[in-house]
């Protein structure tokens, strides 16, 4: 019987510069930006824990320390707000950072791309299968996304990418793949390419920033030239793994928000206002009277 191997590690790429949303992130990272209450990390970071992984491990970069701290013990605020009794607080700030998850840092010294990202977190990742997730897709669903895969995957043991249909005027943006299906959610991939134009994609099905990739792919990605944008792309390594490997393409059930683009970081803050158990009502009334011109 095959042996089965369960997921345990996902890597977070932040070490982006985030020059979309500039002046805002001049001093700190876009992965700091809150949608709501929550920065974006944290959402991503959630989203791999309820898949049952609890090693996370993140590829930095300068001015990223805003990272490391947040999923760190605020021993002065939690000093503070111990001391004025605000238990409930005191509990969400801890919530941040649950006991049995631990957290893992390595630096991206130079921007070679995300291949070269993921590549960084090798030595910690070791010969395992592991998730990558893209904190700029704030994907919202149920069961959340990475969790789908996860269950997908101790099935597959083979490689997995989340995707979605794009409209075929934005496949320069995305990692687009073609295959044969093998179910309704399902399709094994036989073609990927990184950010084609529109008259030579080879279909509409965009990658979205979930990954649960085999170990294998490492070397691929090694043994790439940079590819588009002078970057050591992830997509490359993957078509690398390709000839070696199934690698799966899973139409996951939920929504992403690109939040990497102004126009999905705000669609994101209004829709997951609207669902915030605090928040919610007050702003659908605020909405509902708002004129719009
Ligand atoms: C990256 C990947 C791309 C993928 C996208 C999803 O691109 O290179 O294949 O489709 O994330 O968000 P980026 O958005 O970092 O340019």
């Amino acid at each position: 019987m095959k042996k089965v191997t369960t997921l345990n590690k996902a890597v977070f790429p932040v070490a982006g510069l985030g020059t979309r949303f500039l002046p805002a992130t001049k001093a700190q990272p876009k992965e700091m930006l809150p949608v709501v209450d929550k920065p974006l990390i944290q959402y991503a970071v959630e989203e791999a824990y309820a898949a049952g992984i609890r090693h996370m491990i993140f590829v930095t970069g300068r001015n990223k320390r805003a990272i490391e701290d947040h999923f760190d013990t605020a021993y002065e605020l939690e000093t503070e707000l111990a001391t004025a009794h605000k238990q409930d607080l005191l509990a969400l700030v801890r919530s941040v950072q649950p006991d049995d998850m631990n957290c893992a840092y390595v630096r991206q010294p130079r921007s070679l791309g995300l291949g070269h990202a993921v590549l960084c977190a090798e030595h910690l990742v070791g010969h395992e299968p592991f998730a990558v997730l893209l904190a700029d897709d704030l994907m919202v669903g149920t069961p959340p996304v990475l969790a789908q895969m996860a269950a997908q995957f101790e099935q597959l043991q083979q490689s997995l990418l989340a995707v979605q249909e794009v409209p075929l005027a934005h496949t320069r943006r995305y990692g687009i793949v073609a295959g044969e299906p093998v179910s309704e959610q399902l399709m094994k991939v036989t073609q990927m390419v990184e950010k084609p134009a529109p008259g030579v994609a080879p279909s509409r099905m965009g990658v979205a920033g979930r990954y649960i990739l085999t170990p294998n792919v490492f070397k691929h990605i090694r043994n790439q030239s940079s590819g588009v944008g002078g970057e050591i792309q992830l997509t490359d390594g993957i078509a690398g793994l390709m000839t070696e490997e199934g690698v799966y393409a899973f139409q996951y059930s939920g929504k992403r928000y690109d939040c990497g683009s102004k126009e999905g970081f705000l669609e994101a803050t209004v829709e997951l206002a609207l669902a915030h158990p605090e928040v919610g009502e007050h702003f659908r009334n605020y909405l509902k009277n708002l004129q719009v011109r």
